[in-house]
């Protein structure tokens, strides 16, 4: 059954594009038809999501010319050679530049077939359906797409702006609970760099939605997804404001290139990130002890991880944190708090913060 809809637009001129949040999506035929209109349709998936979700999109769109690759699980998977298999794929269908690549999935699968999709053909359009939390709030939403390298994270990619976004809020339904407090990770994130009022919303309904309440998984999506949409529409290609949707990434970015890709999940390393980023603002002087503890402390509660994995030293952290895509001179710039819903991306601090908080010398 279809209900309660809701829809978010990422308002970018004529590349503007709808998010279609709500339970049922999936089974509603006419939605995918209209957002998927190509004679041609290339479905990437996983081996984990397709038996559970192709069927229905098959189902919708039979009358087309329809191909699907489903790849294996795991963000290990995120890479070039992953890409071969649907690049061959397309060419042996025959598809021209006027095919639609959906990608059916979590943020592995959006990215990588974002990625396909920004280069066959040297560029093709294409529909997020995203079958994680995280995929929902955050990776379907904004045009980032790429694949990891085994030096850096996302270090090969292209914005591409998807022609829709489709979040059906039932497939969460099967999605694992620690893959759910993965996303909720994102989720934090957008509270404590722009949204004071989520913050508290949150701290008092996070059992709710670890529980999978469906009015807040729908509240939870529906503000992500407005908060994401209205700084991708401000700042595209990142020359500013967008960098802050990176609190704890430059942190987390280096947790999962050190452990090898897939070990922590990306959510898990992004909330050890952002504790991270908590202690430092912290040991700045930027946010009270008060103020980090509460950060630390709703991560925490959500059973993700708050500190960095413990054999992974300064040294280790410096030279992944080196090739973060936010540098500029030289300078490593972080995404740091001065407040709770404020954040800011600056190189401008006490590099001794840094190393204390590298070094874990500062406060939990
Ligand atoms: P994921 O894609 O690996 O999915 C997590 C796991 O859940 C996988 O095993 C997947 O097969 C399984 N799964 C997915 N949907 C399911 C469902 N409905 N039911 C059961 N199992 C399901 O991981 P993720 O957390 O979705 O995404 C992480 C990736 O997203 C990272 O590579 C990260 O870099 C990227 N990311 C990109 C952006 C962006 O802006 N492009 C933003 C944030 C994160
Ligand atoms: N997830 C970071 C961004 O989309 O910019």
């Amino acid at each position: 059954m279809t209900h309660d809809r809701r829809l978010v637009e990422v308002a970018l001129g004529n590349r503007s594009y709808p998010i279609h949040i709500g339970r049922g999506l999936l089974q509603d035929t006419d939605l995918l038809r209209e957002s998927m209109p190509a004679r041609q349709i290339m479905v990437v998936s996983n081996e984990t999501v397709a038996p559970l979700y192709l069927a229905p999109l098959k189902a919708a769109l039979g009358d087309r010319r329809f191909a699907a690759v489903s790849l294996p699980d795991g963000e290990q998977e995120k890479c070039l050679e992953s890409m071969l298999p649907v690049f061959d794929e397309m060419l042996v269908n025959g598809f021209g530049r006027d095919c639609q690549v959906i990608a059916l999935g979590g943020g592995v699968i959006g990215d990588l077939a974002g990625f396909i999709a920004a280069t066959y053909q040297r560029g093709v359009d294409f529909v997020q359906v995203p079958t994680t939390l995280l995929a929902m709030v955050d990776s379907s939403v904004g045009g980032k797409t790429g694949v990891n390298h085994p030096r850096g994270k996302n270090m090969i990619g292209a914005f591409h702006q998807p022609g829709a976004v489709i979040a059906d809020l039932a497939v969460l339904e099967t999605l694992p609970d620690r893959e759910l407090r993965a996303g909720m990770a994102e989720v934090i994130k957008y509270a404590l760099l722009g949204d004071r009022d989520f913050l508290d919303w949150l701290e008092t309904h996070l059992d709710a939605a670890l529980a999978r309440d469906p009015d807040a998984l729908a509240f939870i999506v529906e503000r992500c997804c407005q908060i994401k949409a209205a700084i991708v529409a401000a700042d595209e290609r990142e020359a500013g404001q967008r960098a802050l949707l990176n609190l704890g990434h430059t942190f987390g970015h280096a947790i999962e290139a050190a452990r090898g890709y897939g070990d922590w999940l990306h959510g898990e390393a992004i909330a050890a990130g952002m504790c991270m980023a908590a202690r430092m603002s912290a040991a700045l002087g930027w946010i009270s002890p008060d103020e980090r503890d509460r950060a630390i402390g709703l991560i925490g509660r959500t059973g993700l991880p708050t500190q960095p994995p413990a054999d992974l030293g300064p040294s280790r952290f410096r030279e992944f944190m080196a090739r973060d895509k936010k540098n500029r001179d030289g300078g490593l710039r972080l995404v740091l708090l001065r407040g709770l819903g404020n954040a800011v991306v600056t190189a401008e601090y006490d590099g001794g913060a840094l190393t204390a908080t590298l070094e874990r010398g500062v406060n939990d």
